[in-house]
């Protein structure tokens, strides 16, 4: 009954709370995956399930919820570690894009990605009706390590093997080898291989 209630939900809405034998199913009939070794822990919610790609030792810890539309694939790459609680949206505008997490990221717990924000503009309608507008897409590169709470909002790349701090914004590209803390996230320290160690940054705007 419980299960077919969830049928009846993934019906109408699109969107459901899978358990391990639904998720299993779900799998074999839609996914394009190559989970080998992968684990996924329950509950998790996915929309657009086609759309998301998933390599081999991923870990996606309990309560994850990606909202995909059609527009947007969500790419996860091998060795990647997603923390409990983590919300990850695309593909709410007009345009296609996606959302490309790299070769073994460490995602910490609540952290919210997306590439989309509400249209806000029309002082007339309730922002609700509005709609929604994709932004571009996002790249997290091979190696990152997101700080717990973290936002990654729309159009930025964070460049290979660098850090955001635990409830960091980032509204800007973050370059590779580098850390960033604070709202809006500002690049803290820079990793120099001349000197092989990381160097403190001074920078007074959030674009580096
Ligand atoms: C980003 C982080 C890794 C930096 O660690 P670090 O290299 O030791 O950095 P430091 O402690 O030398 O801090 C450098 C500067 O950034 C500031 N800073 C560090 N983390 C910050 C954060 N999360 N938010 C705002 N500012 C932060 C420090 O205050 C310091 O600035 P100051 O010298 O002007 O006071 C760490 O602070 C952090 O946020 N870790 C995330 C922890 C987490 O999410 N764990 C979950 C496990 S997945």
């Amino acid at each position: 009954m419980v299960c077919s209630l969830r049928k009846v939900l993934a019906r109408v809405s699109g969107s459901v709370l899978y358990n391990a034998s639904d998720f299993k199913k779900m799998m074999k009939a839609r996914l394009k995956f190559r989970m080998i070794n992968s684990v996924i822990q329950f509950p998790f919610r996915v929309t657009y399930a086609s759309n998301l790609h998933i390599g081999p030792n991923v870990f996606i810890g309990k309560n994850a919820w990606f909202d995909l539309s059609e527009k947007c694939h969500l790419y996860i790459g091998e060795g990647t570690h997603i923390g409990r609680f983590c919300q990850i949206s695309g593909g709410w505008g007009d345009t296609n894009t996606f959302i490309r997490i790299g070769k073994n990221v460490l995602i910490g717990e609540r952290v919210f990605i997306t590439e989309s924000d509400h249209n806000y503009e029309d002082v007339t309608q309730p922002i609700i009706k509005q709609g929604s507008v994709s932004k571009g897409s996002v790249t997290i590169e091979d190696e990152c390590w997101i700080g717990i709470g973290a936002c990654i909002l729309p159009n930025v790349t964070i460049g290979k093997h660098s850090v955001v701090g635990a409830n960091a914004v980032v509204i800007h590209d973050i370059p590779p080898y580098s850390v960033a803390v604070g709202n809006p996230a500002k690049v803290v320290k820079k990793y120099d291989f001349k000197q092989k160690k990381w160097i403190r940054v001074k920078s007074s705007s959030s674009k580096q």
